[in-house]
């Protein structure tokens, strides 16, 4: 049996058998959404092959159960390609999550804004996304299956429903580009500038590896970013990771809400 194999029979021993209707990937700062879901949280220490070493901001935990009438299953923390070099860093887990029979993904992540109308605490629907950090995660897969199309990567269908589901709560989500850096080291204000004439709208350390894979394994994904500071160079602002950390809460009432109703409705 396959190591996901085993790992998802595990999970179904603790959360019943139930596929989780909808995935949910928690960024920096927004660990704490996992708290919401009725169910079991199971660490992922207890998961062999799961990354829990983690960056301070996550919650090393699946969380897996009811939101909203849903049946969700939250990674309450990812792995960065910065951590170890490895872009395929968060592939276990979302073989697990496909394996579980899970066929949509929501990511989320925090991010660099490089707009002056996306100050920080707003929200960022991805629209696109930019592999800036020129790796792949899929680099070593040997069959055809690497080829993987990236035109709707970023679903059209699940996009229009978070776009309406922020619509009914008053929440704004205008949509943009995403542009990958590797970090950890922030970016310096001539890549900002760069970025945004790649056309970028945000910038950030994560979900397009995540992105890449779960399109790989079939999962239909969107990603929408909390803003917590202006990019390098675009502001008095000093970028830290304390102060991702402090202004992720804010973005994150938001994207509670947001997300609530995209899984009631
Ligand atoms: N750059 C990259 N990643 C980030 C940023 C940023 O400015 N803010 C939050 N995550």
């Amino acid at each position: 049996m396959s190591r996901s194999a085993e790992l998802a029979r595990l999970i179904r021993d603790r959360a019943g058998a139930a596929p989780p209707d909808c995935a949910l990937v928690l960024g920096s700062g927004l660990g704490h959404l996992g708290s919401m879901v009725r169910g079991v949280a199971i660490p992922y220490a207890d998961l062999d092959g799961f990354p829990h070493a983690g960056v301070s901001g996550h919650v090393p935990q699946l969380f897996i159960g009811t939101l909203e009438g849903r049946r969700v299953a939250v990674l309450g923390g990812r792995a960065h390609y910065y951590e170890t070099g490895r872009a395929d860093a968060m592939r276990l887990p979302l073989e697990v999550l496909a394996e579980l029979g899970c066929e949509r993904l929501v990511l989320t992540n925090a991010a660099g804004s490089l707009r002056d109308d996306l100050p920080p605490g707003s929200l960022m629907l991805l629209s696109d996304h930019i592999a800036f950090a020129g790796a792949n995660p899929l680099i070593g897969e040997a069959t055809d299956a690497r080829f993987v199309p990236m035109t709707d990567a970023h679903d059209p269908a699940l996009r229009a429903a978070l776009r309406e589901a922020a619509a009914a709560e008053g929440v704004d989500l205008p949509e943009g580009v995403y542009c990958w850096f590797s970090g950890p080291s922030f970016e310096t204000p001539a890549e900002i500038r760069a970025a945004r004439v790649l056309g970028a709208d945000a910038v950030g350390m994560s979900t397009v590896p995540e992105i890449i894979l779960a399109r790989f394994m079939g999962l239909r994904c969107a990603a929408v970013s909390v803003i917590t500071n202006m990019g390098a160079g675009l502001s008095a602002e000093r970028i830290s990771h304390d102060h991702t950390k402090a202004m992720a809460p804010v973005g994150a009432r938001k994207l509670e809400q947001v997300l609530r109703r995209f899984l009631r409705d």
